[in-house]
């Protein structure tokens, strides 16, 4: 496949594995890609310069230059002109800093000036790679929406062997050419999700609502952004990191909230997700005052909150696809199987509680997916953003209009 016109920022850091940078390079300049290469200061030790530039056919970048204005401002045009940063290798040094918003050299302070998506290739040995700091710096640039291409298990160059080498220059062309390709995917397609929980007041300081994150959602609108849909989110409380630039961002508490954002949006869409664990009860009345302890039970009278996916299913028009989610303790198939008819959905993601790596709070998930013309699959436990390829990837072979 051809990479002609697409630009590409290419960050090299310091690795052994910069080496295979010089090879990563020709492949993507073969292809026909506009390579611009930033490397940082420590990513000299490993690789020349001479090298790089002579294999992209354009200067090295490794320090902050002045224009002839006299500003240091080539990371703002830089973060501009890509349409796509990659850096290989990572190190665990530079992973850290551009998850912590650190920008001590070009390449940290073009990453955060840039507008286009970000793909990363780790590099490090198998200890690094493990440690609890370094997963949740890599869980983090994921919430933000950065690809990471997983390091490959082998011989490092420690002597030890085990995962930590930076993914192969092909491997690493065959990703950048299948996001460039997904790009197409979802060209021109709305998308809303709901995701979160809701929280339902009783008094100006409480509220019953769940454990949702929301990481399911999140993992599913950065999915959808990256293969071209505008998306479009209505969110209950999280506290997960997500750049809402990237989206159309709209917050919200409670269910009768989350419904009217939802509905005011819901006939320009193509595809509407409903992951949010809406509450299903509110209380009658919400407390105009603090509720003071007494001595005596409280009795809280709830009322039944709107479902949301049961509305907009009753308005759902032909060429529209709605997909739900269901969460079940006991008849798992059934129940969700019952949802998806009785709410008009295009098929429904099953998140069973007995499954062991899948729920709420965790960064993996387990899920089995129904489709309304019949037909399921089931996952295996994975990774969010995963599972929203595979959520995704069903929801390409749902027939619409259905
Ligand atoms: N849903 C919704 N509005 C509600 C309740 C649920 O939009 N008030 C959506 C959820 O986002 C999900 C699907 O409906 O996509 C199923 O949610 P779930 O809570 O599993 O089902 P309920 O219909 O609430 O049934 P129950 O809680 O009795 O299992």
């Amino acid at each position: 496949m051809s990479l002609q016109g697409k630009r590409i920022i290419l960050g090299v850091t310091g690795s052994i594995a910069a080496y295979k940078s010089a090879h990563l390079t020709r492949l993507l300049i073969k292809s026909g890609a506009e390579v611009q290469i930033i490397m940082s200061a420590s990513a000299l030790d490993f690789i020349t310069p001479l090298t790089l530039a002579t294999l992209s056919k354009r200067p090295v970048l490794v320090q902050f230059q002045k224009d002839e204005t006299g500003v240091w401002n080539n990371h703002v045009e830089l973060g501009l002109w890509a349409d796509l940063f990659l850096v290989a290798p990572i190190s665990a040094n530079t992973i850290a800093k551009f998850a912590n918003g650190l920008c001590d050299n070009l390449l940290t302070a073009t990453y955060l000036s840039a507008r286009c998506p970000v793909m990363i290739a780790p590099a490090m040995d198998l200890d690094m790679y493990q440690h609890p700091s370094l997963i949740a710096n890599l869980n983090r640039l994921n919430s933000f929406g950065n690809m990471i291409l997983d390091a490959e298990s082998g011989e490092l160059a420690s002597g030890l062997s085990g995962q930590g080498r930076m993914m192969e220059p092909e491997n690493i062309l065959i990703r950048v050419n299948n996001f460039f390709k997904q790009k197409e995917d979802f060209k021109n397609k709305k998308v809303l999700i709901t995701m979160g929980p809701t929280q339902e007041a009783i008094d100006p300081v409480r509220f019953i609502s769940n454990h949702s994150s929301g990481k399911m959602g999140v993992a599913l609108a950065n999915a959808f952004k990256d293969k071209g849909a505008e998306v479009f989110v209505v969110s209950g409380p999280i506290s997960l990191e997500v750049e809402r630039n990237r989206f159309h961002w709209t917050d919200v508490r409670s269910a009768k909230e989350m419904y009217s954002a939802a509905l005011k949006i819901h006939s320009m869409m193509d595809i509407c997700v409903f992951a949010a664990a809406v509450a299903d009860y509110a209380p009658a009345e919400i407390a105009p005052e603090k509720i003071k302890k007494s001595d005596s039970e409280l009795t809280l009278k709830m009322v039944k909150n709107v479902d949301i996916a049961f509305e907009l299913g009753k308005i759902k028009k032909p060429g529209q696809l709605h997909v739900g989610f269901a969460l079940e303790t006991e008849n798992e198939a059934e129940n969700a199987k019952a949802k998806l008819y009785k709410k008009n959905f295009n098929l429904i993601v099953l998140n069973s509680m007995k499954e062991s790596g899948a729920g709420f709070q965790l960064d993996t998930n387990k899920v089995h997916i129904y489709q309304s013309i019949g037909g399921s699959i089931s996952s295996e436990v994975a990774d969010k953003s995963k599972i929203a390829e595979l959520i995704i990837d069903q929801i390409k072979l749902a027939p619409i209009g259905v």
